[in-house]
């Protein structure tokens, strides 16, 4: 498979930030990394030379990423393990080697990069081969160091990503554990055709779904205000919704300088609720019916001790009279798997908008870099 990369990515194409420029593109390159894998109706790797025994033979996976390509990671993990059933552990590339994790040939390593050359990474893709894991890597720059070295490659087709906050990068690499996760529960006969077609429409329905809420961006602009002046942020949510906010925490962070954490709704007695108080602005995405009455009460708790709540939501749900939000952003519906997509597209707008209100310098936060090549 090769697609080139268009020069006219590399330019601000008139967005005062290349942030803003990569989160309204995601449409587009979620698409050119969707579309070339769906044969038939089915998702399927045949031009990345990706062969089904890799996924078929596996009775584990385990992914090893740093940051953003991490938390990609995690949202794998959710999928693959409710629909593949299949045991996956995602580890911190930095941590992989040193915590001795156990890896043989029936392991399928997943190292997942957006620059490909992430020393971590690299390091801990190594210590997979020579613990004779089998190595697939999903990375974003072609012919990088961590694809070189892995036996099977799966590129995104993001582009080149300049903000040093990753956007496009990470919506891809989730494309790509959606197709994954489509394959290899085709492959292992829990899917017959038909549901795999089914899955494969509904993924191929996401660059429109993440386009309306990108549409619809004055409007999480107008939310954004909400946490501009907040020392402290916590974000809530539980299964999906808790793997995003890990992300959407970070992108807050990265680009705001505001801290923020990201917690399991269910965790946040435990501890954390001793922290909320009415300067506390709390971010809660409820997107998964299995557990949304859980969080729309684990909200109230944190509603009764004071804190304004800006609320992301599947459109379908509906609110308690009488209740006050700092802000409310419906999400455009979808299968609550996919959910993550149209989230993820309004947690960066989020962090992006209170950035650019506050003016920083959005592309080039303070301390950090693109590419990390030391240890
Ligand atoms: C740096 C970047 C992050 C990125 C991480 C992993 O910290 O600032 O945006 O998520 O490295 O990078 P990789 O290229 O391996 O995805």
């Amino acid at each position: 498979l090769t697609i080139s990369w268009d020069t006219n990515r590399s330019s601000k194409g008139g967005y005062p930030f290349y942030m803003e420029k990569e989160i309204m593109e995601q449409p587009e390159v979620i698409a050119e990394t969707i579309e070339p894998r769906i044969k038939d109706g089915i998702p399927d790797f045949a031009e990345d030379e990706i062969p089904d025994s890799l996924l078929k033979d596996c009775d584990r996976v385990c992914v090893v990423a740093c940051g953003t390509a991490m938390h990609a990671g995690l949202v794998g993990k959710a999928l693959l393990q409710s629909l593949v059933r299949i045991h996956i552990d995602v580890e911190l590339a930095s941590e992989f080697m040193y915590t001795d994790t156990i890896v043989d040939e029936k392991t399928l390593v997943i190292a997942i990069s957006q620059s490909g050359e992430t020393i971590d990474t690299l390091e801990a893709l190594k210590y997979a081969k020579r613990n004779g894991a089998k190595t697939l890597s999903i990375v974003n720059v072609r012919g990088a160091s961590i694809a070189r070295e892995s036996e099977y490659v799966i590129y995104t087709n993001a582009g080149p990503e300049i903000a040093v906050a990753s956007t496009k990068a990470y919506t891809t690499q989730l494309a790509v554990l959606y197709l994954l996760t489509g394959r290899m529960a085709y492959v292992r006969g829990i899917y017959d055709a038909g549901r795999a077609r089914e899955f494969a429409r509904e993924l191929l329905r996401v660059p429109q779904v993440v386009a309306q809420v990108l549409d619809r961006r004055e409007e999480i602009h107008y939310i954004a205000r909400g946490i501009l002046n907040a020392k402290d942020v916590f974000m809530i949510g539980r299964g999906l919704d808790h793997s995003i906010l890990l992300e959407g925490s970070l992108k807050l962070k990265e680009v705001s300088y505001i801290h923020s954490e990201a917690y399991a709704s269910g965790e946040l007695k435990h501890g954390t609720i001793a922290l909320i108080t009415e300067d506390t602005p709390v971010v809660a995405v409820v997107t998964q019916d299995k557990v949304q009455s859980k969080e729309f009460s684990n909200i109230r708790e944190v509603q009764s001790r004071g804190a304004e709540v800006i609320l992301l939501m599947k459109e379908t749900y509906t609110l308690d009279k009488g209740t006050s939000w700092a802000g409310i952003f419906k999400l455009p519906a979808m299968r609550d798997e996919f959910m993550v997509m149209p989230a993820s597209a309004a947690l960066q707008l989020l962090a992006y908008y209170v950035s650019l209100d506050k003016g920083l310098d959005v592309d080039k936060p303070r301390n950090l870099a693109k590419v990390v090549t030391v240890e």
